[in-house]
């Protein structure tokens, strides 16, 4: 029960990673709070968590309106009174999400919008409006889900790996700003992940994808006090995909 007396905000909270993230926190004794712009998804999970004896609210919110946003942290605030965990989870590659198949001299304003909003500004925009509370407490973790596309680029992630990898510089200056009021920010950047049946192509050294287990327990490790002097890195978490030679 590392997260007794925690909250953790978390985005993307629908489905995948977010899902399972949400899931253990709360099964670690977290509050939780399932952010989503799927509504049916996250009042589901919220509901399954409560049902098992924890404490969740659904926030159905689009990540892209900082409006929103302050609105989920007045409402965390009101509910639970502290934020101490902002886990940045929702995002996607826009050739997936909206449908954008072509080469990158293809993709739509609307897509490439969409694939900036979501994986870059989302979590700036989020870490920006849980900052004065964290500050006020003098401690906090704020957990950014980057990729290896981040990291090492890819001809089918031009818009998604600027975004992820513009996710490493924010958690680096996000690390700086919050070290003299106790907050972390660390990124992590998986390679495939079995999410989705299609990873299971994706070729690593390793031979294999990581299974969501393998990254959220991760991600729960660097939320806790274990990782108390981790702040401001990047973690691969990609079978060795980011050193090259498993073509
Ligand atoms: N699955 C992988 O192989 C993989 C690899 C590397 C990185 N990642 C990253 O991990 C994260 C989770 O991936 P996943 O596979 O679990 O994805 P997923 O598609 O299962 O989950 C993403 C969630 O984000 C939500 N979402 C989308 N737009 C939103 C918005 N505007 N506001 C709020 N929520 C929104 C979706 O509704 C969905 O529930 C993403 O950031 C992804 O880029 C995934």
């Amino acid at each position: 029960m590392r997260f007794n007396e925690k909250v953790a905000v978390v985005t993307g909270a629908g489905s995948g990673l977010g899902l399972l993230s949400a899931q253990q926190y709360a099964g670690e004794g977290a509050k939780v709070v399932l952010v989503d712009v799927n509504a049916q998804a996250i009042e589901t999970a919220a509901e399954e968590i409560r049902q098992s004896g924890g404490e969740a609210l659904a926030v159905p919110t689009d990540i892209r309106s900082y409006e929103a946003i302050t609105q989920v942290v007045t409402r965390t605030v009101e509910s639970y009174g502290r934020i101490d965990i902002l886990a940045n989870i929702a995002g996607g590659n826009p050739h997936r999400v909206c449908n954008c198949p072509g080469g990158f001299e293809e993709m739509s304003l609307e897509a490439m919008d969409w694939g900036i909003d979501v994986n870059f500004t989302g979590p700036i925009y989020f870490s920006r409006a849980v900052m004065p509370t964290m500050m006020q407490q003098k401690s906090g973790v704020i957990i950014n889900l980057g990729s290896v596309g981040g990291v090492v680029g890819g001809s089918g992630a031009v818009i998604y790996g600027a975004a992820k990898s513009g996710l490493i510089g924010l958690t680096k200056s996000l690390a700086l700003a919050g070290a003299p009021h106790g907050i972390r920010a660390v990124c992590v950047s998986p390679g495939p992940v079995l999410t989705r049946e299609a990873m299971a192509g994706i070729k690593t050294p390793l031979g294999r994808a990581a299974t969501p287990e393998e990254v959220t327990k991760f991600i729960l490790y660097l939320s806790s006090e274990d990782a108390a002097m981790i702040s401001g890195s990047n973690h691969l978490i990609d079978g060795a995909r980011a050193c090259g030679g498993y073509r």
